[in-house]
């Protein structure tokens, strides 16, 4: 049994992380402040991974800076678990957030980092997995073996944040020989998103208004094209990456599949047996028309397959949201 820090453990990911992790046997440590977790349907999953031992949940700000209790309470974690392998989640997402809010967006998924990075290289640890994004790409799409050879276009401040969250952790690598991987993961989508806010992503918006017989909005003309990710494939990208022995490597995780928002939509309606049109709107500020992963690297690296395809992912998501539904009597 090996002991996980997950940060952003009461995220979207963060929490199907956990799921994956205690049921797998091992021990995890769970951190979050909640900033922007969905707490109507995060609380009663934390509480259920609270009835297995091996699960315990800490509220805790990453950002704070070094004297405050906050960062004390990090380091405490270390000093009283042997803390094997850090998957740190934790961000501020959106890239439409970081457009209304740039500064509090990159602010805090820098000084989180940094925090993180600074306690890991202090107690030492086997492997830290950063969670980065499609978004450092921009939408430029080269099929190239070393991603890291792909000019980043970064359109968008929360694109930047995490572009630099790379650097700092590859600098660490390189600086402190701290092993790490940095993940970038492509549109994820499954349990426990958020379909409720203005931020949140094209998935759980567009099966909430099919289920409600509302028309979705499409920003611009539905043409462009991304990997959408099953959530449970990423969980379990981040575990093989704790596990792996190559250390300073930058991987893609996604289906390496595009799939263009006209397309999704129509899938979604064929599950639901509906056949609801949207409205087209413009463009939105920072999208990108093409993104798709190459999971070539990390095939070679991890031994990784998506081995939930789309349509099974689409279907338990929608399954999911089916059931918020009418718990909620709507
Ligand atoms: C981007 C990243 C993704 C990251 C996410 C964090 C890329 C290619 N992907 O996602 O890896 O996890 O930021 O925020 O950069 N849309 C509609 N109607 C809606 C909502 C969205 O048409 O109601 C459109 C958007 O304009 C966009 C697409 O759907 O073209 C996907 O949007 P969204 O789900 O917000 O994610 P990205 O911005 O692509």
């Amino acid at each position: 049994m090996s002991v996980f820090l997950v940060t952003g453990a009461a995220g979207f990911i963060g929490l199907n992380q956990c799921e994956y992790l205690t049921r797998a046997g091992h021990k995890v440590i769970g951190v979050d402040n909640f900033s922007t977790s969905y707490i109507p349907i995060y609380n009663p999953v934390i509480k259920k991974l609270e009835k297995d031992d091996n699960f315990l949940f800490y509220r805790i700000d990453l950002t704070h800076d070094k004297l405050t209790e906050s960062y004390v309470d990090l380091r405490y974690l270390f000093r009283h678990y042997k803390i094997d392998y850090i998957i740190h989640l934790a961000a501020i997402p959106s890239i439409q957030r970081s457009i209304d809010d740039p500064s509090m967006v990159i602010k805090n998924n820098i000084k989180s980092t940094i925090n993180l990075l600074e306690v890991a290289r202090t107690y030492g640890i086997k492997k830290l997995v950063y969670a980065s994004s499609s978004s450092y790409y921009g939408g430029i799409y080269i099929f190239e073996d070393e991603p890291e050879l792909r000019p980043p276009l970064c359109k968008s401040p929360y694109a930047a944040s995490k572009g630099t969250g790379e650097l700092l952790v590859n600098s660490y690598y390189h600086s402190f020989n701290l092993p790490v991987t940095i993940l970038r993961y492509f549109n994820v989508f499954g349990e426990y998103q958020n379909p409720n806010s203005q931020y949140s992503a094209v998935i759980p918006i567009f099966i909430n208004k099919v289920l409600k017989d509302e028309q979705p909005t499409i920003y611009g003309d539905g043409n462009q094209i991304r990997d959408f990710t099953y959530v449970g494939n990423v969980v379990h990208a981040n575990y093989l990456a704790t596990q792996s022995k190559i250390s300073g490597n930058i991987l893609d995780i996604g289906y390496g599949m595009g799939m263009s928002l006209n397309g999704l939509l129509e899938m979604i309606n064929k599950i639901l047996g509906k056949d609801i049109k949207p409205i087209y709107e413009e463009s939105r500020k920072g999208d990108v028309s093409y993104s798709r992963a190459d999971i070539l690297p990390a095939i070679r690296d991890l031994n990784f397959t998506p081995y939930i395809d789309f349509n099974e992912g689409l279907y338990r998501t929608i399954e999911y949201y089916k059931i918020m539904k009418e718990e909620k009597h709507e």
